[in-house]
């Protein structure tokens, strides 16, 4: 599973791009709203010149038309930018309008089975099940992973499943094993799964005894 990041704040896309591990990505409206003093497509525009993968920018759209006149826009930012689209009848016939001009897609907002399968039909490259959102209904939100991961495998489907909704690190791990191909993940939860006790204790204890050697 590839690591993407879930943010719009650059300094937290620079750092997690240092660590080395970030394939992607990913903003929405509420992410990029967050942003003060800059535009929508400048934000998009530095960050996939920074990171070398996929970025997703979400279009505001509802009707297809629109969507495909934004998406468009979007996409001429630079070749790394992915359309982002909702789950909708008119997301999917933009995403498919965009999947005949070869214009990657992540079809967000995914709660079903069925919509993943639909998404993927209608010629996405990610789709976006946002499992954190499940878990507060009361549903299964790593269940649904797993559900569309075995669907895709039976069926020969090469959409990949983006993990979404990431509340905590054990999301990381079951969506992992779920078979979701990418976790988008916010910058707090990237961070936590550096932590370890025994990490942390362990380089306490080798500087410690470096530090005594050394002083001999
Ligand atoms: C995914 O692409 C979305 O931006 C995101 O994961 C939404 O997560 P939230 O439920 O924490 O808003």
């Amino acid at each position: 599973m590839k690591f993407f990041i879930d943010t719009a704040n650059f300094d937290e896309i620079k750092e997690a791009h240092a660590w080395g591990i970030l394939s992607g990505v990913t903003t929405n409206p509420s992410l990029v709203a967050k942003e003060e003093n800059v535009s929508f497509h400048d934000r998009l525009r530095e960050i996939a010149e920074l990171v070398d993968g996929s970025v997703s920018g979400e279009v505001i759209a509802l009707d297809a038309e629109g969507m495909i006149k934004e998406g468009l826009e979007l996409a001429e930012i630079a070749p790394n930018i992915t359309v982002k689209l909702p789950m909708t009848p008119a997301g999917l016939e933009a995403c498919r309008f965009f999947a005949n001009k070869g214009i990657k897609t992540n079809v967000t907002l995914i709660f079903s089975a069925n919509q993943a399968l639909m998404a993927a039909r209608a010629g996405a490259t990610y789709v976006s099940p946002f499992i954190g959102r499940l878990d507060d209904i009361g549903q299964n939100g790593v269940e649904l992973i797993e559900t569309i991961a075995d669907i895709f495998t039976i069926h020969n489907i090469d959409t990949q499943i983006i993990a979404a909704s990431i509340r905590h690190p054990q999301h990381v791990t079951a969506a992992a094993l779920a078979g979701a191909h990418i976790s988008t993940t916010p910058y707090k939860v990237l961070k936590q799964l550096f932590h370890h006790p025994l990490t942390e204790k362990g380089i306490e204890g080798f500087l410690a005894d470096w530090n005594k050697r050394k002083g001999e």
